[in-house]
């Protein structure tokens, strides 16, 4: 028997980033991206991934059955209850055909779980659902009913609880769980209340719904004041024992509570809270960073845990404390979040051993291409930098691995630009066949420069949504990374649904590249975000998005 199910204070981590988080205004994520990404989140040791929405497309679907199939298997000899497997849940709204889907994508995992919902706030149910309350309890029975005929893990939300009466929740919940629910989740959809409100909501489910110790009571959270990590908490704190939260808290309009605050708040706090989960926290810089290179949405630089500035102290006086005593001003050690940020560790003269060690020690397992690529970069980083630090390799190693199928890849790049003349940009390109391509255009700087030559090459119509830079270790050499986001032209690619507001949203493009030169991490990181266009159009083969995959049945 595992003991996180029999431990009263284990509280699950129920990952949406791949769902909720993928409703994020402008995160498209290709299904490549979304496998690596659940590879995370398992290394992570979250408890549930929620890979998608597979109702949505076929390609949604089969994304979600891809991880199913490959991260939510054990390895040959392991146990499907070992902390390496998690849950694989499918969102469905509660349709039978949106039921199917589902279960089509997630049947595939030793663990899969099926996640539907309905709403139950008076506003939701007259407007978007035109439905009577006695209705959506019908509903709710029958389509959690349907639900469980495929299998024994179900969880239902009943959409916008924040703003729902609780004697109907009490009502609507028990009538899932009697129907089969063994997940009860509560949703504040618009991010609505208060961590009071929303702790005496829980509070009042775990006390009036019938048979509500069958099931385990979660909450989602989103952010749209700013309170969801306070309200997870609260919900917690009374008695929820799965949380619901994305990487970087990306997700639906503000977001949702992020899985590092909750993870080091019970962490950090545990003394006064007791209560903890699976989560290996030496992880979460890097998944952080996974996440936010393949969205291309960046993390702001005081963002708590995962921001640049968590673990920088400007102040003399903070500096001068922390050298008597890391605790003066530091509440947790940037190591316990996979930051390790001083240690030099490489140098002009370290070989391939040494590199190949270092990344294994950062967790990095990389096959013998991808180590020969990353460590031609190493060098030619080591000729232009006198020390490497572990940020440095970790922004190679993401630069190297994380990046989408080749189309056009960067050949050369010349920049001609300051106060005197136009600024001119020269590119060079090798296109899908090997062929190369030269263009030159000027700009009204360097990048716009680089950007306009390389359209000129592509020819893939966009609007560049966001670009932003950072330098990832200090001093003068230090590599810069740069993120961008862009989408494609009206018309030229499908577009996708929310399945909650329903409301249609264009694909948005990510990407990042990381040099020495910014304006060739610059050029780096839009050919990344146009390669990704290109793949999903369709141009160059085969749409990215649709990818075959061997069919097995589930392991029991
Ligand atoms: O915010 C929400 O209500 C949701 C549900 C689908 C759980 O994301
Ligand atoms: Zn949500």
């Amino acid at each position: 028997m595992n003991t996180k199910t029999t431990n009263p204070n284990y509280v699950r981590i129920f990952d949406t980033t791949l769902r909720d988080g993928e409703q994020s205004p402008g995160a498209t994520l290709t299904s490549s991206e979304k496998l690596e990404i659940a590879h995370g989140l398992a290394r992570l040791g979250v408890d549930v991934i929620e890979a998608g929405f597979p109702a949505a497309s076929p390609d949604d679907l089969e994304g979600v059955r891809r991880i199913a199939l490959e991260v939510g298997n054990p390895v040959p000899g392991e146990s499907a209850f070992s902390r390496d497997v998690p849950i694989i849940c499918g969102l469905a709204r509660a349709t039978k055909s949106d039921i199917d889907a589902a279960w089509e994508a997630v049947r595939h995992a030793a663990r899969p779980r099926i996640h539907t919902f309905l709403a139950t706030s008076p506003i939701h149910m007259r407007y978007k659902l035109k439905m009577e309350p006695e209705d959506v309890v019908e509903r709710t029975r029958e389509m959690v009913a349907y639900a469980k005929s495929y299998c024994d893990d179900i969880q239902f939300s009943p959409e916008d609880a924040g703003r729902s009466d609780p004697e109907f929740l009490y009502l609507v919940l028990g009538e899932a769980i009697k129907a089969g629910a063994t997940t009860i989740n509560i949703p504040d959809t618009v991010g609505y209340t208060t961590p009071d409100e929303f702790g005496q909501l829980i509070e009042g489910i775990i006390a009036n719904t019938p048979n509500v110790e069958e099931a385990i009571v979660a909450v989602h959270c989103h952010d749209d004041l700013g309170l969801a990590t306070a309200n997870t908490l609260a919900g917690i704190q009374v008695g929820a024992r799965q949380a619901e939260v994305t990487i970087n808290g990306i997700g639906e309009r503000a977001g949702n509570t992020s899985l590092e605050e909750i993870a080091m708040a019970l962490h950090t706090r545990r003394a006064v809270i007791g209560l903890e989960t699976g989560i290996d926290t030496t992880q979460i810089v890097r998944t952080s960073r996974m996440v936010s290179n393949y969205t291309g949405i960046s993390v702001q630089p005081n963002k708590a845990i995962v921001g640049a500035n968590a673990f920088a102290h400007e102040a003399g006086i903070h500096q001068d404390g922390l050298l008597k005593n890391q605790a003066t001003y530091e509440i947790m050690r940037p190591e316990t979040v996979g930051l390790n940020r001083s240690r030099l560790v490489l140098g002009k003269h370290s070989g391939r051993h040494a590199l190949k060690v270092r990344l294994a020690e950062l967790g990095y397992e990389l096959d013998d291409e991808e180590m020969a690529q990353t460590f031609t970069r190493f060098k030619d980083l080591a000729d232009k930098k006198k020390t490497i630090t572990d940020a440095d390799l970790e922004a190679l190693v993401s630069d190297e691995i994380y990046q989408p199928r080749e189309i056009f890849s960067l050949d050369g790049l010349q920049v001609a630009c300051g106060t005197i003349g136009l600024p001119t940009a020269t590119v060079r390109l090798t296109g899908p066949d090997g062929e190369l391509h030269v263009q030159a255009a000027i700009g009204t700087g360097p990048v716009d420069a680089a950007y306009k030559a390389i359209d000129e090459i592509v020819q893939a119509p966009n609007t560049l949504l966001e670009f932003s830079i950072r330098a990832i270790t200090e001093g003068i050499d230090a590599l810069g990374e740069v993120t961008v986001r862009l989408q494609a032209e009206n018309g030229s690619l499908p577009r996708r649904t929310s399945p909650q507001s329903g409301r249609a949203y264009r694909f948005t493009f990510g990407g990042h590249g990381a040099d020495t030169d910014i304006i060739v991490a610059s050029a780096k990181a839009y050919l990344s975000a146009i390669n990704k266009l290109l793949a999903a159009s369709g141009r160059y083969g085969r749409p990215e998005k649709v990818t075959e995959v061997a069919v097995t049945e589930p392991v029991s």
